[in-house]
Parts: C-alpha cells; sequence; structure tokens
C-alpha cells in the first residue's frame, strides 16, 4: 500500500513568465505566451498542494528572470543542507544567488557550488540515493562535490535525448523523495537514458514503471508524488493507468502554458528536505 507523506515545496508565482530566450527544444520565442494563464495553471497547483496537506513556501519572482518559476532548478535541499545552483545559461545564472538568499534567510546551511548543477531539476533524492543527470545541465563533478557535502550516495545517469535535459524530465521519483533509509520507487523512460545509465536504473530499480514516448514526450514524467498522490500532466494517459494499477493515485494538474518554457509541475516545485 502506497503512503502518503507530509512535505514541504517552494514555489515561485509566474508573475514574469514569458518565452524571450531558448535554451531548451521546448521553447520558441515566436509562440506567444499567456502570463495570466500561466499564473492561474500555477495557483492550481499550489492549491492542489495545499489541499493535499503540504506546506508551500514561495521566493519572490524578480522581473527579467521569467524561468525563475522552474523552483526545482534553484538549488538541492537534503538534510537541511542546501547544493545551490550554478546555472548554464547566463540568461537564468542569477536565479541561484535568489534562491540562496531565501535559504539563508529562512535558516538554512546554504553552500555554494562551484560545479554546474540545475538543482534539482538533475539531482533527485530516492530515499538514501541522490540520482544525478549529466549531459545537458550538470556536470558529474557536481555529482562529486553533491556527495561530498551530504555525505550520501550519489548516482550518476546520463541523459542523451536534448528533449529531455533535466532528470527531471526523465524520471519520476514515486516513493523516497523525502529522503530517509528505505529504498525509493521511480518511473522513467529508458530511451532518455545511455545504455550504460538504462543498465544502473534496471539494477536499482527491478520493479520501476517504465513510460512510453507518448507520456514523456508531454512531460508527464515531470511529475511530483509525495508517496501516495502524483500530480502529473492530464495528457499522460498512459502513465496515468500504470500509476493507478500499482496502487497510486494520479491527479492530472494542467500545465500547458509552463510547457511552453520546457517545464511542467516537478520543474516548478523545489522539495525542501529538513534536517534529519
Ligand atoms: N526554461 C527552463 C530551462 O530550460 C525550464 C526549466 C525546467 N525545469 C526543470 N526542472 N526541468 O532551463
Amino acid at each position: 500500500m502506497t503512503a502518503a507523506h507530509a512535505r514541504r515545496y517552494l514555489m515561485c508565482r509566474p508573475e514574469y513568465f514569458t518565452v524571450s530566450y531558448e535554451i531548451n527544444p521546448w521553447m520558441d520565442v515566436s509562440r506567444p505566451t499567456d502570463t495570466a494563464r500561466a499564473v492561474e495553471q500555477w495557483e492550481r497547483l499550489r492549491d492542489v498542494y495545499l489541499d493535499l496537506g503540504h506546506t508551500v513556501d514561495l521566493v519572490e519572482p524578480v522581473p527579467g528572470l521569467p524561468d525563475m518559476v522552474y523552483a526545482a532548478n534553484g538549488a538541492t535541499v537534503v538534510d537541511g543542507v542546501v547544493y545551490s545552483a550554478l546555472f548554464t545559461h547566463p540568461e537564468r545564472a542569477p536565479e541561484a544567488a535568489v534562491y540562496l538568499r531565501w535559504f539563508a534567510e529562512n535558516g538554512f546551511e546554504v553552500h555554494d557550488a562551484l560545479e554546474r548543477n540545475e538543482g534539482e531539476g538533475d539531482i533527485l533524492t530516492v530515499g538514501p540515493l541522490s540520482l544525478a543527470g549529466t549531459g545537458f545541465r550538470t556536470d558529474t563533478a557536481a555529482h562529486a562535490e553533491a556527495a561530498r557535502l551530504w555525505g550520501r550516495e550519489v548516482v550518476t545517469l546520463e541523459l542523451v535525448d536534448p528533449r529531455f535535459y533535466h532528470l527531471d524530465t526523465a524520471l519520476t521519483v514515486l516513493e523516497g523523495s523525502e529522503g530517509g533509509t528505505t529504498p525509493g520507487k521511480v518511473a522513467y523512460y529508458p530511451d532518455a537514458f545511455s545504455a550504460e545509465s538504462r543498465a544502473v536504473l534496471a539494477d536499482l530499480f527491478p520493479d520501476a514503471v517504465h513510460a512510453a514516448e507518448s507520456d514523456a514526450t508531454v512531460l508527464g514524467l515531470n511529475a511530483v508524488s509525495d508517496g501516495h498522490h502524483v500530480i502529473l500532466n492530464p495528457a499522460a494517459t498512459r502513465l496515468q493507468a500504470q500509476l493507478s494499477e500499482r496502487g497510486y493515485e494520479p491527479i492530472g494538474v494542467d500545465t500547458t502554458e509552463l510547457l511552453l518554457g520546457g517545464g511542467g509541475a516537478k520543474c516548478c516545485t523545489l522539495e525542501i528536505r529538513a534536517a534529519g
């Protein structure tokens, strides 16, 4: 039986959301965006978390940083210890300090990254392990830096398809995103990974849910799970059925506007894991 655990999330209202540059294959500056609609969809996502009994903290959006809504990229927090982001693209570089300041002001132990990484976009907590993506936005040197900082095992996974440029676009943590000692559970899209990394995943998670291409390409895996409820793109229909079969409760939340920037529910949600 799957069980929900209360979470604490950090989010950023998309008040300045738009697509004014292209840094991933989903972004197209010639396609219009609707900021009011993005805010509406984001509010619905936040309300779903609150209705489920989770806590949502907010970081103040900054004009000129349209991708700040993708809070998952802002940092990674394990056991109350914050590892900052160090972004690949200059357009997003200033976000790292904004997020780090929020954590410092809210009493967390913060560490400035020396190595290139995009926070929880690429560094996911699964029970006692961290899974870390590389290939596009995060270097393996950052995996090692994070492992030293937290004193925990960080498993490198190589992403090979530019549509799935962050680990959280290709893999969902279904159980264990809060950390802890119990082995976690995941869903993923195998083709987003190199053959070697597929073997690593098969070995670590023999009972993982394998998502179909049609669900992966609507960013259905960019989902947020509390161990029981899984918030995801309602267009990922097959994945929802797979999750239901395993005893999870999928909850579809439309994030079509935010998809124009290349992100879904998980991208908008940074999990805060308090000190042990
Ligand atoms: N436009 C953003 C970028 O390309 C989207 C980030 C999505 N975030 C995520 N956690 N996958 O950087």
